[in-house]
């Protein structure tokens, strides 16, 4: 048996209704031997928390309101909050929020504190095609290995997603080789440069036009230790299917 992540980024979708026929079905029909995690909207995290049992799925939050600092902020959701929903994740560096400029990477690892980090990372269209692939990542990677992001509590593990910017969506993903080689270095480089993690404690996902089609040989490729899913794991039978596969 090989645990993998599956991990379902809603985006913004979703409503009461959608989710009480997606978690009718979901429930009786998981026969997983994998970890599952959903990142709903904020305002539907207390809906689908009332079906969790035995610990067969976890939640995540998509963003964390880290602008605050100590001081009262209109708007958005404090890591404490997020836990105390039943959230034990936290998505960090999405592409879509990385596009808008008062978004900051090292505001949400600095309070991220009991939240386990997805720290995204990943080169657009126009990295890749000048060959800029590695060296965009190391530049965002060297926020989750920067020491004064962790203030209060030392991370065990960190969960990386890698989702090049034009697979998000589009139906194209990279070959399997180079998902492979950019999960290696991934790993690589956290391990050489985090301050408090080793090899053993960095996870990599692949994320981007992952479907029931390409899912087996996403998860069979070597260094990928899951996946983040969007469109796809909006239909209930077709992500139940993804996440009871055996690998
Ligand atoms: P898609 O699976 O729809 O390409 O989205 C991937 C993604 O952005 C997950 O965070």
């Amino acid at each position: 048996m090989i645990k993998k992540i599956i991990a379902a980024n809603w985006k913004d979708n979703g409503s009461k209704e959608f989710i009480k026929d997606y978690f009718d079905y979901f429930k009786n029909n998981l026969n997983t031997e994998h970890e599952i995690i959903f990142f709903p909207p904020d305002l539907y995290i207390n809906q689908i928390s009332t079906y969790i049992d035995n610990n067969n799925f976890y939640l995540g939050g998509q963003k964390l309101n880290a602008n605050v600092g100590d001081k009262p902020f209109t708007s958005g959701n404090s890591s404490e909050m997020f836990f105390d929903s039943g959230c034990h994740y936290i998505l960090v560096g999405h592409s879509e929020l990385r596009i808008s400029t008062s978004y900051s990477t090292s505001n949400d690892l600095y309070y991220a504190n009991d939240l386990q980090i997805i720290f995204c990372v990943g080169e657009d269209k126009s990295d890749k095609e000048s060959n800029n692939t590695k060296d965009k990542i190391i530049r965002q990677l060297r926020e989750l290995c920067n020491k004064a992001n962790y203030p209060k509590i030392k991370p065990k593990k960190v969960i990386v997603a890698y989702e090049p910017v034009w697979a998000i969506g589009t139906g194209y993903t990279p070959e399997l080789k180079d998902i492979s080689f950019i999960h290696r270095f991934i790993k690589t480089y956290v391990s050489e440069n985090h301050p408090f993690l080793k090899e053993k404690d960095i996870m990599v996902l692949y994320g981007g036009s992952v479907n029931s089609k390409n899912i087996k040989e996403i998860l069979r490729t070597p260094y990928v230790d899951g996946v983040l899913i969007g469109g796809a794991s909006l239909d209930a039978k077709k992500f139940t299917k993804i996440c009871n596969l055996k690998i």
